[in-house]
């Protein structure tokens, strides 16, 4: 026994040292990071943060550049921090960075199926069948807006009832994006009261607040241990499967439902891909009912998190701004008058349209974004970034870039406007990414911020309750960076 303990107090130091030696070597064509060590990789590094944040990668990026590397574990990630650096990946390198970085959890959840996190082939037939259906469904146009209307409509009247008290917007709010979504992909909307509904908000929410946790570490660093363990990763899977059975059960009632001539929404669309491509039998095919599945989620929570919390920070920020609230309804005022705004406005309303791309960039609302992952060797500033290495192109750091950005922590409309106060359109503004893999519902969504935010602002004045100065601006620290809990009043604005 003595000489086992022994031969494994030597040994154990030797294959750690070994081992070491490996990771160095390894590193040396990887951009710069902190140095790694066997089992933590470079995690010491973010363990001396006092805590961890939005900041936490851009603080490292000025210490060892905007294209760094950190190495979980055994595995190197590379990270892309600052307008020039992501550009330079997602443009200038955009096949070579064109894959979704799977981590062994995300892997794990999605299977690598659907349009968000596929990859290769599948990526591209999903993610064009995706574009086709969106534009078929009327996104870009129309369709969308008078569906985008209805619920930005309904949300004014859930507010006008509150009669100017205090409230919580944030479920409302979440809702009404939700149904714009639900009606595109389902063909119906949910009530807020839908226990569905409630499921779904109660899994985002663990799901969101998972991502900064031990145990999501610990998955990515120990995925076989962990799938043998229980804990709250393996609440986070079984969420991830019950939301897949709402989509589940509506694909299956859409396959009972009488053909249209023309799609009525996302699945049904789907559906009719998938049967053209039954015939013609070819066995690579992904167009199927698991992509479906994914795809909806994809979609699904792709829209919700985004446009529901900028929507959600919008109410806070401005009810802390009076002067912004009146300018912009001022602005609406004398251009619109009584008429109905439609979305082409924004190209007339260039303070309102400035200030909600100062809100987006202001409390963008992804502490990361979705990694990607090299398809190819990638020769980028001197240095080798190998086949299948996860790249983050850190979106936050782009909006916050302060070679770019006169004031980047400060709300300031301001970034978009020039001296005669026209709307100026940023090219570091990459709210929605950039490059080929740029955000699917970009049209849609810029139209869902314009048409609920100005309804919203044409009828009440936001403000704090009584005896509450200013509503907290800060995002709550988790992976989606949503706003605190918060009530505000809605005061109408004939009152
Ligand atoms: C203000 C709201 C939104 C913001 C800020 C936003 C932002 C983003 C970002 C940053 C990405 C990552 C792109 C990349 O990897 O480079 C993305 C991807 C994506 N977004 Fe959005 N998004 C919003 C709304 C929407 C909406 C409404 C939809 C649904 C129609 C949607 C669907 C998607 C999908 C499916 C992807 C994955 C694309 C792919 O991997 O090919 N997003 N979005």
């Amino acid at each position: 026994m003595a000489e086992i303990q022994l031969s494994l107090s030597v040994l154990l130091p030797i294959l750690l040292l070994l081992y070491f030696l490996k990771l160095l070597w390894s590193r040396r064509h990887y951009p710069p990071g902190p140095l790694a060590f066997p089992i933590i990789g470079g995690l010491w590094r973010i363990a001396f943060e006092k805590e961890i944040d939005g900041m936490t990668p851009i603080k490292a990026a000025k210490q060892y550049g905007n294209v760094f590397t950190l190495w979980l574990g055994h595995f190197p990630v590379v990270f892309l921090c600052g307008f020039d650096a992501v550009k330079e990946g997602l443009v200038d390198h955009s096949e070579g960075f064109l894959d979704r970085g799977l981590t062994p959890f995300f892997q794990k959840l999605s299977e690598g199926k659907g349009v968000g996190f596929a990859s290769g082939h599948a990526w591209k037939k999903q993610r064009r069948l995706g574009q086709m259906a969106l534009a078929k469904l009327g996104v870009g146009k129309r369709i969308m807006e008078d569906k985008i209307e209805d619920e930005a409509q309904q949300l004014v009247e859930i507010f006008a009832s509150q009669k100017g008290k205090p409230f919580d917007p944030i479920l409302f709010i979440t809702n009404s994006v939700s149904n714009v979504t639900f009606s595109l992909m389902y063909g119906y909307r949910w009530p807020v009261e839908d226990p569905n509904f409630e499921k779904l908000i109660k899994s985002n929410e663990y799901l969101s607040n998972f991502g900064l946790t031990i145990f999501y570490a610990l998955y990515e660093l120990f995925p076989s241990i962990m799938d043998r363990l229980p804990g709250p990763h393996k609440k986070a899977m079984e969420m991830t499967e019950m939301l897949l059975s709402l989509s589940k059960e509506e694909i299956r009632k859409h396959k009972e439902q009488e053909p249209t001539q023309e799609p009525r929404d996302f699945i049904d669309y789907y559906l009719r891909e998938m049967e053209k491509e039954k015939n013609k039998n070819d066995p690579t095919s992904t167009v199927d009912e698991e992509n479906l599945m994914h795809s909806i989620h994809d979609i699904y929570f792709g829209g919700l998190g985004n446009s529901s919390s900028i929507i959600q920070f919008a109410i806070i920020i401005l009810a802390n701004r009076p002067d912004v609230q009146d300018k912009i309804f001022k602005e609406i005022e004398d251009v619109v008058g009584s008429s109905n705004i439609c979305y082409d406005d924004h190209k007339r309303l260039p303070y309102t349209h400035a200030v909600i791309h100062e809100i987006q960039r202001y409390r963008f609302p992804a502490i990361i974004g979705i990694p990607r992952q090299t398809t190819r060797d990638v020769h980028m500033r001197g240095y080798i970034i190998p086949k299948g290495t996860i790249i983050v192109p850190n979106l936050l750091s782009v909006l916050l870039d302060d070679e770019y950005w006169e004031t980047p922590h400060k709300f300031n409309p301001n970034h978009f406007l020039d001296k005669d106060g026209n709307f100026v359109a940023r090219k570091e503004f990459l709210g929605f990414s950039t490059g080929p893999r740029s955000c699917l519902g970009e049209n849609m969504a810029r139209m869902e911020l314009f048409i609920f935010l100005t309804r919203l602002l044409r009828v009440f004045h936001f403000q704090p309750p009584p005896g509450v100065k200013k509503l907290i601006e800060e995002p709550v620290k988790n992976a989606t960076l949503p706003p605190h809990p918060y009530k505000v009043c809605a005061i109408p604005r004939n009152s």
